[in-house]
């Protein structure tokens, strides 16, 4: 049966990245991929045409498709925006209607671009790692939240950690599924001496570990964590974490590739449907000039076929083509090093495309 991708460019860079993915499933498409794509509004381009960052619309198809591909939602325009109607919530609003709770992050490093880190070769060379962040619930969704105004006449805002141990149950036999496919190895990261919500955060992943007695699993507070990443980030295999910590860890993580440009995502729900996006945002700064680098959202058409479509050797397809553009010495301005050749955006995407070779 046909497959339905539904396709959201969203704000910013996102619309020209997006093409490239287009171009790419389109290629794939003229060699058997049985998929039809539609497409629709999301963010600040929504907020545009209808006052909605999530019109029912969108909502509508997304419910309605195998998966779905998004770019980035956001910029300064809708900055001024009620927090309620901003670009994010039509983002976070996907995530929780359509219940993608475990955001899957890889942060990998291609080994062409081991000079383009921030780090010392030999520190992330070989480095892969995966991120599972929980996505739908903890202190981007819980309630109480707001401002509001105390009897002395002084403003508070506030936000409510809160994780049920079903919440954490899920997230936590998807990231022991993922280590299992892996090297066994789980670091779930908390911040349990402070927080009672993340002491029994850690508690579930204990009991839910007993399922899974061949993965090893251990215990890292978070501010720990963010100082390993940078130390010796090798040392890990699989984290699982909290949403606003792996929203944290995730970007260091992916600096530590070279290109927070480079890294696909995807959130899934109980059913493996899945909402695949670039894990860097909207970059109003470049765009809009032809520059940003499409390969995190090609990579993301490479995980939709792995873990949506059922489609692991067309998957493999693409990330072994992005390998041979970079070996041939590609890149757009933020992978940039000496030696390479700077290409923009449709250069690249051609690139990819070119480098599938045949069937
Ligand atoms: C991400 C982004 C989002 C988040 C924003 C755009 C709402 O930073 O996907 O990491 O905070 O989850
Ligand atoms: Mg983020």
């Amino acid at each position: 049966m046909t497959d339905k991708i539904l396709i959201l460019p969203g704000d910013g860079i996102g619309v020209e990245i997006m093409a490239e993915a287009v171009k790419l499933i389109e290629r794939l498409k003229a060699d058997g991929l049985d998929v039809e794509l539609e497409h629709a509004l999301v963010g600040g381009a929504a907020y545009d045409a209808c006052g909605k960052p999530l019109p029912d619309d969108t909502l509508t198809l997304a419910r309605q498709a195998d998966a779905i591909l998004l770019g980035a939602v956001g910029g300064p325009k809708w900055e001024p925006l009620d927090i309620s109607v901003r670009p994010e919530k039509g983002l976070l609003g996907l995530r929780a209607e359509l219940e993608l709770f475990a955001n899957l992050r890889p942060a990998m490093l291609y080994r062409q671009l081991a000079s383009a880190s921030a780090l010392r070769p030999e520190i992330v060379a070989g480095l892969d790692i995966v991120i599972v962040r929980e996505l739908t619930g903890g202190i981007y969704f819980g309630q109480p939240r707001g401002v509001r105004t105390r009897e002395d006449g002084q403003r508070e805002g506030f936000n409510t950690l809160v994780y049920s141990e079903s919440d954490i149950e899920r997230v936590a036999r998807a990231a022991y599924d993922i280590a299992m496919k892996r090297d066994r190895r789980l670091c779930s990261v908390d911040k349990a001496n402070v927080l009672e919500c993340t002491e029994l955060w850690r508690e579930v992943m204990i009991r839910v570990g007993r399922d899974y007695p061949q993965v090893a699993l251990s215990h890292m507070y978070v501010d720990n964590a963010a100082m390993q990443l940078v130390r010796d980030p090798k040392q890990f295999d699989v984290i699982v974490t909290t949403n606003m910590f792996g929203d944290i860890l995730s970007d260091e993580a992916a600096m530590l590739t070279g290109s927070i440009g480079m890294l696909p995502s995807a959130s899934l729900d109980a059913n493996g449907k899945g909402m695949y996006e670039p894990i860097h945002g909207s970059a109003p700064d470049i765009s809009g000039q032809g520059v940003a680098n499409p390969l995190a959202t090609i990579l993301s058409v490479a995980m939709m076929l792995r873990y949506s479509l059922a489609q692991a050797d067309m998957a493999e397809r693409i990330e072994s083509a992005v390998g041979r553009v970079l070996d041939q010495g590609l890149r757009t301005p933020d992978i940039f090093t000496d030696g390479c050749r700077k290409v923009g955006t449709a250069e690249m995407g051609d690139a990819v495309v070119a480098a599938l070779g045949e069937k």
